[in-house]
């Protein structure tokens, strides 16, 4: 469906050209006077110059051309040329009819799906999830979502860090805990054990103690040092040892990512891209686009627009040890070879910025990727305490995801318990989903490049711009409605009819804008405006609830009418809040 601005412009448009102007001029907005109109067209304005005319006439020659227009109820031109405007209601309750009859709900999906590639979560393998993780695990979640809700193919991709420095970390201390076992014997031939020598438990704990190790004691850090060295070499044993890491640690990871109603299509990770890296380094050395700088083999990325120093990406230090620069540039080659896509977004810390921008740049020069693939950076910014300072826990340590979930469900089931409106046994389940919302929309309401406060007492609150407000007002429509049918009624087959009241059209002016925003919010790769915009739609619809009778109504047409617009409503926020990544309980 054509998305409502089109509509009216398009009717301008026609009414510009009539009274001889051009069509150009028919821009329409929406109003910033909601008071006096809901959309407006500045253009009479824009054209007075061209035309030598006040723009008061172009403006009314314009509206005189809309009289007996179909999709407009009231055109009014108010000093010095504004061009203010109402919506037909009926022309509205038609559009929102339609909206209902498709399953899309108006929503054009593209004609020619795109194959994207969205790279996020990026957690480091071994080290456990961190509230750091949690917001590319979010936004990356929700722009998947939405990407694959404006019909393209989507693929999500976890890409793992998972051939780094806390690998040989890891066999270091084992290999000194347990120096018996076979990963260690080098004249071991036979076939190693298929059990791990660790649980995901002790995996944990043995990475800290590592790490901390190897920072007091310069012995132990060459020896891990070594031992990632030997690993990324292909060491037989510490390669099986590195399986086992990986397999405990996935397993781990997809249950915690499942509790985030996180999924990835790819569990791809930087150890995939090894394979790749000697024939791109040799082909970058031979066609001259790498060269040695200070020992270390890079490519200049500098570009004479920039008006800063933009240093060259490093793809080989000088003892051959490969960086993050080359493990994302190789991957570019592996995403290229196997899903050829027009578009990777990446959704990682934005003081990643200049990696990326290096990476980019130095993707396109060498031809890694081809022209017509467009790589994007979604850089976020950092999730705070309410102390202003990176969040922490209340002992000041680097608090885990976990724990932030189980903190933000436990705030959740209190404020539930203390609402009564659900079963006991259905508490715990209830807290999970609103939990889930409150931190979700806690984070997306917010625009991904901005630092925020995670402020748990806010976040969970049912009032306000939060996600448990979003959840209950979907909550109150479901109980309308399922009220609605304990006495007997059906919910097939009904029409919105015309708007009786300022507060039924408020609503209904609301969600016309939803095939917009959708729309935007995907351009823009900005789910705050999803956000934006389902707290608006709840507050007219709030409002609506409270001025109007609705299952006292006795008007049966007049009722069955409110209860399209109530179904249509509560498909609009369910549709927004499955982008963004949530759901709506039946109770709370
Ligand atoms: N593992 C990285 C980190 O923790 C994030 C990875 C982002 N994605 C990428 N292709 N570099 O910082």
């Amino acid at each position: 469906m054509k998305k409502i601005m089109e509509l009216i412009t398009e009717e301008l448009a026609e009414a510009f050209q009539a009274a001889g102007y051009d069509k150009e001029y028919a821009k329409v907005t929406l109003s910033n006077r909601p008071d006096l109109c809901e959309y407006q067209c500045n253009g009479a304005m824009a054209g007075a110059k061209a035309y030598r005319k006040a723009p008061v006439m172009i403006a009314n020659d314009v509206a005189a051309g809309l009289e007996g227009s179909r999709c407009l109820e009231e055109v009014n031109v108010v000093n010095p040329g504004f061009i203010n405007l109402k919506l037909n209601r009926e022309y509205v309750a038609e559009y929102l009819n339609q909206m209902c009859a498709d399953e899309n709900m108006g929503l054009k999906t593209a004609e020619e799906p795109r194959t994207i590639v969205v790279d996020y979560g990026g957690p480091n393998v071994a080290k456990p999830l961190h509230v750091g993780h949690l917001r590319s695990a979010i936004i990356g979640e929700g722009i998947k979502r939405l990407a694959r809700k404006m019909g393209h193919k989507v693929l999500g991709d976890i890409h793992l860090g998972d051939w780094g420095y806390q690998m040989g970390l890891i066999i270091t201390e084992l290999k000194e805990r347990k120096p018996d076992l076979p990963y260690f014997d080098e004249g071991f031939g036979g076939e190693y054990p298929a059990e791990a020598p660790f649980t995901i438990g002790e995996l944990e704990e043995i990475y800290p103690t590592a790490s901390g190790k190897a920072k007091d004691d310069e012995e132990y850090r060459r020896e891990a040092l070594k031992a990632t060295y030997l690993l990324q070499n292909g060491h037989k044993g510490y390669m099986a040892v590195w399986r086992h890491i990986m397999n405990i640690s996935v397993e781990d990871l997809k249950k915690n990512y499942a509790s985030l109603n996180v999924h990835f299509d790819l569990w791809k990770g930087e150890a995939d891209a090894q394979a790749y890296i000697p024939d791109m380094i040799d082909r970058l050395k031979k066609e001259g686009y790498a060269h040695i700088d200070e020992g270390a083999l890079v490519i200049d990325v500098q570009e004479e627009t920039d008006t800063k120093e933009i240093p060259p990406c490093m793809i080989q230090k000088s003892d051959g040890a490969s960086l993050y620069g080359t493990t994302d540039l190789a991957t570019l080659i592996q995403r290229e070879q196997d899903y050829q896509p027009d578009q990777i977004i990446y959704v990682a810390d934005k003081r990643q910025e200049l990696h990326f921008l290096q990476v980019f740049r130095a993707a396109r020069k060498t031809g890694i990727v081809p022209e017509g693939t467009d790589l994007a950076f979604l850089g976020f910014g950092t999730m705070n305490g309410k102390d202003g300072k990176p969040f922490k826990t209340r002992e000041g340590g680097v608090m885990r995801l976990e724990n932030l979930i189980a903190e933000i469900e436990d705030e959740m089931r209190r404020k539930i318990a203390e609402n009564r409106t659900v079963a006991e046994d259905e508490a715990d389940e209830t807290a999970k989903i609103v939990g889930m919302s409150a931190i979700k929309y806690g984070d997306l309401s917010n625009q991904a490049s901005k630092d925020y406060v995670f402020d748990v007492d806010r976040f969970t609150s049912f009032e306000g711009n939060t996600g448990p407000y979003i959840l209950y007002t979907i909550v109150r429509i479901k109980s309308i409605l399922s009220k609605y049918q304990a006495d007997g009624n059906g919910l097939e087959g009904l029409a919105i009819r015309c708007a009786q009241n300022d507060s039924e059209k408020a609503l209904m002016l609301e969600i016309l804008k939803y095939n917009d925003v959708m729309e935007t919010a995907f351009e823009e790769l900005a789910l705050h405006k999803i956000c934006a915009y389902i707290y608006d739609l709840a507050n007219v619809f709030n409002r609506f609830y409270h001025e109007t009778k609705i299952l006292a109504e006795e008007d049966e047409t007049k009722q069955k009418g409110y209860i399209a617009l109530l179904i249509l409503t509560r498909r609009v926020l369910e549709a927004c809040i499955d982008v963004l990544g949530f759901t709506a309980p039946e109770r709370m």
